[in-house]
């Protein structure tokens, strides 16, 4: 059932391609200029009345409504919050019946999220659930919703799951530009057209994965190191954090780049690993500075840029490139070099990289 993989996890990275096809699938138009979202049920009069989102979620389902909120807020200009599904609900949040609520939950079954949900239904707002289980209690209670074709997760530690999440992020976004008119006919077709050609670039990542293994070995024999990113940087570095956290047990922090020098820089030491994402092209000189606060202190820096950008070599100890995509979509890239780093960073420890210890794949108590 592992169709030849060592593990599900791996199996499952291998998947992404397919996942991202899927998830897509029917839901471009034929001509490439538009999306088709049949499941979504409001009117273009109810999207017009939207005055702002919050996206609630868990983990790494969290860490994909955060690359949502930039993408709606860059393509739909509607204010976006994302909450952790543990502490929406107590810290009273506004919501009216001119709030959005979108939950995103691979399982459908996280009970913090269902109880965000809930909570969002009691005070009239609308919700959108984001979940790859049909027929989960998410999904049904939720009302609207989107699935994520990824196929069922059995590793613990998500991967396609967030990746599919990531593309329903894409769509909904540009749904919500196309019915609000709030970006050029041109732009939404040449996203849509940097969307179809994500899963050939993600195969083209996966054909070089062995290439991670010698770098996750390196970092595996440290106890504590350092991701950094601005922008969706940010966000992708705190999800990459999390994968290498859970599964091989090495301490580590996302930390925006420029937050580094108001405190955090304390802890770099010689040799120490600093995994540094650099795909925003209009960040990178920002970015570029920050590897240098961290290099000049003996940091043993592996970034992550994209094809085409200049070049990040001079700056960095390892150089990682994913291939060229506009800005708003490198998450759905950048974050397969981090999936790979950790599973051979877990294998190299010898941990049991399909179930971590002290973790459960749905998490049904608050
Ligand atoms: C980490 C991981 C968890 C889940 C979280 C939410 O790899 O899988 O952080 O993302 O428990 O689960 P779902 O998406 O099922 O609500």
């Amino acid at each position: 059932e592992k169709a030849g993989f060592d593990h599900f996890m791996l199996k499952e990275i291998y998947e992404q391609p397919k996942a991202y096809r899927d998830t897509m699938g029917s839901r471009l138009s034929d001509d490439g200029k538009s999306v088709v979202l049949n499941e979504i049920k409001m009117t273009p009069e109810e999207v017009k009345a939207i005055h702002n989102i919050h996206i609630v979620a868990c983990g790494t389902a969290y860490h994909a409504g955060l690359v949502g909120k930039s993408v709606i807020e860059h393509l739909a200009r509607i204010p976006v919050e994302t909450d952790v599904a543990s502490e929406y609900r107590y810290r009273s949040p506004i919501i009216t019946k001119n709030t959005l609520v979108v939950v995103v939950s691979q399982s459908g079954e996280t009970a913090d999220t269902l109880a965000a949900l809930r909570e969002a239904k009691r005070c009239g707002a609308r919700v959108v659930a984001i979940t790859n289980v049909v027929g989960s209690s998410v999904a049904r209670e939720a009302d609207d919703v989107i699935v994520t074709w990824a196929g069922p997760e059995i590793a613990v530690a998500s991967t396609k799951a967030y990746t599919s999440q990531l593309i329903a992020f894409y769509l909904f976004g540009l749904y919500l530009a196309q019915t609000l008119g709030t970006q050029e006919e041109a732009v939404l077709a040449e996203t849509i057209a940097a969307l179809q050609a994500l899963p050939e670039q993600v195969e083209a990542i996966l054909e070089q994965a062995e290439t991670y293994k010698a770098v996750a070995e390196k970092i595996a024999t440290h106890e504590n190191l350092f991701f950094i990113g601005r922008g969706l940087d940010y966000a992708v570095a705190q999800e990459g954090s999390l994968k290498l956290k859970e599964i091989s047990y090495i301490h580590s922090e996302a930390y925006a780049s420029g937050e580094l020098k108001h405190g955090t820089l304390a802890l770099i030491e010689e040799g120490i690993p600093v995994i540094a994402l650099a795909t925003q092209d209009a960040l990178l000189e920002k970015t570029v500075s920050n590897i240098q606060e961290v290099s000049a202190r003996g940091a043993y820096v592996i970034g992550i840029g994209m094809e085409g950008s200049p070049s990040l070599e001079k700056s960095v100890n390892e150089q990682f490139l994913i291939p060229g995509t506009l800005s708003l979509l490198t998450p759905a890239l950048s974050v397969v070099p981090l999936q790979l780093l950790s599973y051979y960073a877990s294998l190299a420890r010898g941990n049991d990289v399909d179930k971590p210890r002290n973790l459960a794949k749905s998490v049904t108590v608050e």
